[in-house]
């Protein structure tokens, strides 16, 4: 009896945490930022593998847009979460590839008969080895993963060397397996995004008491999330445009930290413009940052030298690496996530 109901519920947190991953990308929010990286996609292979072609938005930009983008293949692969079967209504629908080669009748709109669809082996998983086959085959990878797999999905990318274009988290800036590819410029974010929430679709049964959770006028039910970015490799030209610098600095308003040879800039729109040495910014400069302008040297999370070997015990607040700055009557102050930039000299 135990037993069971542990079964139970390992397999209710499972459907929940499967839900939390089901969040479906608006077609506007997929048109803004797409239309900054048209050149990248003539003659390319698009990968879409975390999209179910009935509900997903990228399948429908990709194989609507198929000829004004000049694709080569579309490849959309779809997941079946064995725990979703706990609510789901098709209990039985198995994951799918779906392989659209453009418009063949002229009608310019992808028919069922131009799509060409066939069951997975498997549950449709990233990870799994019919999934890389496919991954093998592209040359951008475009879709919103799931947040809760994050770190695994891009370095997968990453690792096979694709070109992509996805969406996640902005704290994800700070993982362990992310920050060194922004700081080596690696990846970097898209342009469409630099703050507040975004909308996504979330399915029928998605619980509406869940935080900002609502229905639309069509009934269908959204969330909004915070903190959403694009995460890309591909370039763009707005990522080329100085950051305009107009204040001066001043060690008033700019103090350095206690554990690391920096000055403290608190808001990106105050960093001076006569300053050459190392500076801390907030992660969202990432919105705004230049590699032409500005190099990266590292993140708080790294750099900050332990409180505990500079300063007595109760003067400063303890948690995790993070940069602090003196309060002037022998406390310190620790401050959010920092990351360490500098002016490239031109
Ligand atoms: C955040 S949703 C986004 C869905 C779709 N890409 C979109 O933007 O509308 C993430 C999707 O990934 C799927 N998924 C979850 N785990 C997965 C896995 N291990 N491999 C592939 N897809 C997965 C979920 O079922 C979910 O539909």
């Amino acid at each position: 009896m135990a037993v069971q109901s542990t079964k139970q519920n390992s397999g209710l947190r499972g459907a929940q945490k499967a839900k939390k991953d089901e969040f479906y990308t608006r077609l506007e929010d997929i048109e803004k930022e797409l239309r900054h990286y048209r050149d990248h996609f003539k003659d390319k292979v698009v990968l879409c593998n975390c999209d179910d072609p009935r509900v997903s938005n990228f399948f429908h930009y990709f194989s609507y847009g198929f000829e004004h983008l000049g694709l080569k293949q579309l490849i959309t692969t779809c997941y079946k979460n064995r725990a979703r079967d706990l609510f789901s209504e098709n209990a039985d629908e198995t994951a799918i590839s779906l392989v659209y080669n453009g418009d063949k009748n002229g009608n310019r709109v992808p028919d069922v008969d131009e799509i060409g669809i066939r069951p997975l082996e498997g549950d449709g998983d990233f990870r799994s080895d019919e999934c890389i086959e496919l991954l093998k085959k592209a040359d951008i990878v475009v879709t919103n993963p799931p947040f809760s797999l994050f770190r695994e999905y891009i370095s997968q990318l990453v690792s096979y060397d694709k070109k992509f274009l996805i969406i996640g988290n902005m704290n994800a800036v700070t993982y362990k397996e992310v920050f060194p590819l922004i700081k080596e410029n690696k990846v970097w974010l898209g342009p469409s995004i630099r703050s507040g929430d975004r909308i996504f679709g979330v399915p029928d049964d998605y619980p509406l008491e869940a935080a900002g959770c609502g229905i639309d006028e069509n009934g269908k039910k959204f969330i909004k999330v915070k903190s959403v970015r694009w995460f890309t490799n591909m370039d763009f030209a707005q990522r080329h445009e100085d950051l305009v610098l107009h204040r001066r600095y001043n060690p008033d308003d700019y103090p350095r930290y206690h554990n690391f040879d920096a000055i403290n800039v608190d808001v990106t729109n105050d960093i001076p413009a006569d300053y050459d040495g190392p500076m801390g910014v907030p992660i969202t400069f990432l919105d705004r940052y230049n590699p032409d302008q500005f190099e990266i040297l590292g993140s708080s999370r790294t750099l900050g030298q332990r409180m505990s070997e500079l300063a007595e015990k109760g003067t400063y607040q303890q948690g995790g690496p993070r940069f602090y700055l003196p309060n002037g009557d022998g406390t310190y102050r620790r401050l959010y996530d920092r990351i360490v930039i500098r002016k490239l000299q031109k």
